[in-house]
């Protein structure tokens, strides 16, 4: 059989993807939290995980160098383009991709500074809107930029809200829900297509198990 390579995003997202696996009989065989390879083998001796930045999944997906990968739908919207499939919606790391400010201000009127790592999507979003921005791009802890008037809002993922109410910030308005996807790489699906049909078999079913679990 063909090796399968897998793309996961670290962090929270591979805290909630490596349980769906496991369910669905893919289990790395070294612990991934103590080491510091990037590449590991699995109880199916075709398949190989990789473990990225969530922003690099796409790349490696479009690319062919992953024939499948997860990541977060903020981060596929980001990345745009139409070089991969999406499957199947995972159903972890809910969230929502929004616009905040400081608590009480109202939204600026004329041109608004927003500061943001989505730095393509919130042009998208502006620009639907008909509101004239400037993008600053930050690559974290955006929820400071308000504050310290570096922008007059941001765009960013929002769970609890916690994050938000703690630097004095409010949500204003809902871009997308998000949650992380299965995606693959195009040339993949076809040469490969049993071995990925069967595993997107597999992962949904115990998708929908987890959510008749939850529901
Ligand atoms: C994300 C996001 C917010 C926070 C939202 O950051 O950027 O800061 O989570 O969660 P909350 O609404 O529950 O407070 P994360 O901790 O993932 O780190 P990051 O800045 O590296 O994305």
């Amino acid at each position: 059989m063909p090796q399968l390579t897998i793309a996961l995003t670290k962090g929270r997202i591979l805290q909630e993807t490596l349980p769906l696996f496991a369910d669905a009989g893919i289990e790395p065989l070294e612990d991934i939290a103590k080491s510091r390879k990037l590449t590991f083998d699995t109880t199916s001796p075709d398949i190989r995980l990789l473990i990225l930045r969530g922003s690099d999944v796409p790349t490696y997906v479009e690319f062919g160098a992953a024939d499948i990968g997860v990541a977060g739908k903020d981060t596929l919207l980001e990345h745009g383009g139409t070089g991969f499939y999406e499957p199947l919606d995972l159903g972890i790391s809910r969230c929502r991709l929004m616009t905040a400010g400081v608590t009480g201000q109202a939204a600026v009127s004329g041109r608004m500074r927003v500061a943001t790592k989505y730095v393509n999507l919130a042009k998208q979003y502006y620009a639907e809107q008909g509101q004239q921005v400037d993008i600053i791009k930050l690559y974290g802890a955006m929820e400071l930029a308000p504050i310290m008037d570096l922008a007059d809002e941001i765009v960013d993922i929002v769970d609890t809200g916690n994050t938000l109410r703690a630097n004095g910030l409010e949500p204003r308005v809902e871009i997308a829900q998000i949650s992380s996807r299965l995606i693959v790489n195009k040339a993949s699906m076809k040469m490969k297509h049993q071995q990925i049909d069967a595993l997107i078999d597999a992962l949904g079913s115990v998708v929908q198990e987890q959510q008749r679990k939850a529901s």
